[in-house]
């Protein structure tokens, strides 16, 4: 199959693109690469044998989007957009830039699909559109509720894309919302570059053990968990990736509307997260315990049953994987795709 993949050159995008490719199906990126690394896909092309069609959009250019589907003949049995801003903290800062960014993006992106009759899209959605849970682990049926614009523009195009499906039953939309995506794919090729300071966990983590950061500020110690650190559900990117390609077989089965959470069902708090981290990577990681981070909920994790019914598909990636796939990565690349070790 031809899958059209938006935010393809980005972490979790590159990584899916790299699996779509292995599995044999043909892929074109769209990307402004206002956050990602054209380099990521030609590592991909490296590693798989296979070539990416790449073409630099922006999803707010609506003709150059035209451009992309007419050059194409529009022959794609699926789109996965993962394009869109994701800081939660920048979010809060500037909600304007997020609304037009990731909505606008995201209407232009779905009438341009509607021109074309291109009507499968899977959509990249996060496990933040459940807010501060009442319990855990969280199914799909859980109460929705957001915290921050990033949030919230997940929450909406969720919304945006079920009332496409309502109004033309044609339409196909499989929502997947992510926990948290951590690791790298094992050749150490590509992986996780935030630019900047990481505001995440592991590749906080994995800066601190290579000796670009200093020292790990543990956001709480307080919280009602295991350790008194915040609980999460860390998933492979490589798992979340194949997630992807099952979700891509199954919406050309026409389902209409699948919601599927993407997780491994199992939490691992901060400090989990610290230990299984030196122990792979031999180093040791300062930390010193601090406030909470504002936003921050004590714990947040998966009950991925669903997923295994609907997509048949279900994690194979362990901590020790994710934190020694992460570690290789950070050792290969100390400057992501800006520069590597010669
Ligand atoms: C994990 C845990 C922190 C950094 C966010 C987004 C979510 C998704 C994944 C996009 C928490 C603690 C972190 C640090 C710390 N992003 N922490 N020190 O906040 O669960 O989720 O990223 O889809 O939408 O909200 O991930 O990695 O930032 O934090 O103690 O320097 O690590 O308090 O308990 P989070 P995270």
């Amino acid at each position: 199959m031809h899958i059209l993949v938006t935010g393809g050159a980005g972490y979790i995008g590159s990584h899916t693109c790299l699996e779509l490719l292995s599995c044999g199906h043909r892929v074109t990126v769209v990307d402004n690469l206002s956050n990602a690394s054209i380099e990521s896909l030609s590592r991909v092309e490296t590693l798989t044998g296979r070539k990416v069609n790449f073409c630099k959009v922006d999803l707010l250019d609506r003709q150059g989007l035209r451009g992309v589907f007419k050059s194409c003949d529009a022959r794609f049995d699926a789109v996965i957009h993962f394009a869109g801003k994701k800081a939660v903290g920048e979010s809060v800062a500037n909600p304007l830039l997020y609304y037009h960014n990731n909505i606008t993006g995201t209407l232009v992106l779905a009438e341009v699909m509607a021109e074309y009759g291109v009507k499968n899209i899977i959509f990249s959605s996060s496990a933040t559109v459940y807010g501060d849970p009442a319990t855990v682990p969280i199914s799909e049926d859980f109460p929705l509720s957001c915290t921050n614009p990033y949030g919230r523009t997940k929450l909406m195009v969720e919304e945006i894309l079920q009332d496409i499906v309502v109004a033309d039953p044609q339409w196909n939309v499989c929502l997947l919302r992510y926990f948290n995506p951590v690791g790298a794919h094992k050749s150490g090729l590509i992986g996780e570059d935030p630019h900047g300071t990481p505001s995440n966990l592991m590749p906080y983590i994995s800066q601190v053990a290579v000796g670009k950061l200093a020292q790990l500020s543990v956001f709480g110690g307080d919280y009602e968990t295991k350790d008194g650190t915040g609980v999460r559900d860390y998933i492979h990117v490589v798992d979340l990736a194949l997630g992807h390609v099952k979700a891509v077989e199954r919406i050309v089965q026409n389902p209409g509307v699948v919601i599927c959470n993407l997780g491994t069902g199992k939490g691992y708090s901060v400090l989990e997260m610290v230990r299984a981290f030196a122990e792979v990577s031999g180093k040791e990681i300062a930390y010193k315990i601090a406030d909470r981070r504002a936003g921050d909920i004590a714990a947040c994790y998966a009950n991925p049953a669903k997923a295994l019914r609907e997509l048949g598909w279900q994690t194979q990636y362990g901590l020790h994987e994710m934190c020694e796939d992460t570690w290789r990565w950070q050792q290969n690349n100390p400057n992501g795709y800006g520069r590597e070790i010669m």
